[in-house]
């Protein structure tokens, strides 16, 4: 089954002429004479020795593979250095790691690694040298990748990144925490390793939307709840847990999204599945904000549309979970009747100290989302009614989503939503919260089930 997708015509890289073509030149041009057969020779050494992974369509295949890998979330900091690293990470417990240069710069990058050497860090997360990295490099679902694909993310890695001379940062952990021993037992415990196996009972879409989104797309990442050791519960859907969310770090709630009615996505047509993965946004359901936006701007939006209907594919036919049973959260709350005696009247922009949250909601957010909530005609402006962001299950989203805004671009113009961290009192926010997951999202009293602390 080619679901790894062979080039349609492949001509033999400049490496690999054979032993074999030499002789049958030699042959050939045996009436030339000796001095020009010598040269021949030479010139065809040359060739056998030039570097196999130099290759433009290799390196253009492994281009592509980073881009579905998102390599570039962690490994650019600075847009002008693409992948010199630098990146901060919180690490739970521990403190603050940075990425690392992965650019071909010989001293401080990764120039001089082998093709094992690479293939180390990405798929069993040692680097060179053999030292542990820790997990906040996806290496857990980097596993699944296949040998194939390792060959042309390296190809890409040394040929088609520009060098950056960027030393790397030295992370901010205590020295008694620094030891990196223990990743070598937390490995044992739960890195399975070796790359993804098609499964011959299910179509090749399947086979390839499992193999991104378990691999490359590491939705489970973000998505899969973890366990006592921070470990992802499940890493594909043969676990129980597979996909059925998690809190992300910087106070995100990564959603369910397996095919469960209530707690997950089960009544997203794929249609909207597929509009959602490649922009970000559907109005009356759902819109990509912190880190999903994120990974919509710089990976999933400039994926092939195939390899999004495969993602689209296998979601849809993972098994369902039912993790927070908290009723629905995309089919509830109402419009607001309310605000209509306001039609016509100025909306008060100065909020003041007022503690109202319908009020608040007219003075911040309605020039906006409406006054009744249900957004802009031309959906723009989502709607806030029937939002999975409103009618979650925990608030965490929604107060991000307030306090920073939205930031999203694939290209077409950015969409943009102010913050408001700097106008809410903490008071105000519980307040404005509370009124929109009432009426806006159906959920019913202030103390909903799981509320993130003020
Ligand atoms: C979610 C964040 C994240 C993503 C996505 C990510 N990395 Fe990393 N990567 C890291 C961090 C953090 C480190 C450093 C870990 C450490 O110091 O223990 C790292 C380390 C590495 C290293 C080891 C470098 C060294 O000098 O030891 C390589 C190689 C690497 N990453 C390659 C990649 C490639 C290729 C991709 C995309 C397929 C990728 N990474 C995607 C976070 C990430
Ligand atoms: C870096 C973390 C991260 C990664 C990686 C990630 N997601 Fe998300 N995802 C989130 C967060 C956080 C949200 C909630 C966004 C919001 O409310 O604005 C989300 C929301 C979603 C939603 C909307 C669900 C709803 O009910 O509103 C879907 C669908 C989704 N992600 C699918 C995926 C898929 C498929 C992948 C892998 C291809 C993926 N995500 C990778 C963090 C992530
Ligand atoms: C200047 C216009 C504007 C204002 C004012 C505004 N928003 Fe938004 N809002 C947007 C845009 C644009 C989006 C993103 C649409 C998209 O993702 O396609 C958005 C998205 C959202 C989302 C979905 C985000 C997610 O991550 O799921 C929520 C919830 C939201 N707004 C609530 C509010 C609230 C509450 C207020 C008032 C405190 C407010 N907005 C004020 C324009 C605005």
């Amino acid at each position: 089954m080619s679901i790894f997708r062979e080039p349609s015509c492949r001509s033999l890289p400049a490496g690999e002429s054979s032993p074999t073509a030499v002789r049958l030149k030699a042959v050939s041009y045996g009436g030339i004479g000796a001095p020009a057969l010598v040269l021949l020779l030479f010139l065809t050494s040359a060739v056998a020795q030039t570097d196999e992974f130099d290759d433009a369509e290799l390196i253009d295949r492994g281009r592509y593979l980073a881009i579905a890998g998102d390599c570039a979330a962690c490994h650019t900091s600075d847009s002008d250095r693409p992948f010199a690293g630098g990146y901060p990470m919180e690490m739970p417990m521990l403190g603050t790691i940075y990425s690392s240069n992965i650019t071909p710069d010989a001293e401080h990058g990764i120039g001089d690694w082998s093709l094992r050497e690479f293939e180390g860090a990405l798929r069993r997360g040692v680097s060179k040298g053999g030292r542990n990295l820790y997990p906040a490099m996806p290496y857990i679902s980097y596993a699944r990748i296949t040998d194939r694909d390792i060959r042309a993310l390296y190809a890409y890695f040394m040929h088609g990144v520009e060098p950056q001379a960027e030393p790397n940062r030295n992370n901010d952990i205590p020295w008694l925490l620094s030891a990196r021993w223990p990743l070598k037992a937390w490995n044992t415990l739960y890195l399975e390793s070796g790359p993804y196996e098609v499964d011959p009972d299910r179509g090749e879409a399947w086979n390839r939307g499992a193999y991104l989104v378990q691999g490359l797309a590491h939705c489970g990442t973000c998505h899969t709840p973890r366990g006592i050791g921070f470990q992802e519960k499940s890493l594909s859907e043969q676990g129980n847990h597979y996909l059925a969310g998690g809190p992300v770090l910087a106070g995100w709630q990564a959603y369910n999204i397996t095919p469960d009615d209530d707690s997950g996505i089960g009544l997203w047509t794929e249609a909207q599945l597929i509009q959602f993965l490649k922009s970000g946004h559907v109005n009356r359901l759902a819109q990509a904000g912190g880190p999903m936006a994120e990974a919509v701007e710089n990976s999933l939006a400039r994926l092939r549309d195939e390899d999004i209907h495969a993602i689209a594919t296998y979601l849809r036919a993972i098994p369902a979970v039912r993790s927070d049973g908290g009723g629905p959260r995309q089919r509830q709350g109402q419009p607001s009747q309310s605000v209509i005696a306001l039609r016509g009247k100025p909306l008060a922009s100065d909020i003041g100290e007022d503690v109202d949250g319908a009020r608040l909601y007219l003075g911040l957010c309605a020039s906006c989302h409406g006054a009744d909530g249900t957004g802009s005609e031309d959906g723009y402006y989502p709607s806030l009614v029937h939002n999975s962001t409103v009618g979650a299950h925990s608030d965490h989203n929604l107060r991000q989503a307030i306090l920073h805004g939205v930031r999203r671009d694939i290209g077409q113009g950015a969409i943009l939503m102010p913050g408001f961290a700097r106008q809410l009192s903490g008071e105000q926010l519980a307040a404005l919260v509370d009124y929109l997951r009432q009426q806006f999202g159906g959920r019913r009293g202030p103390d909903a089930p799981d509320r993130a602390a003020p």
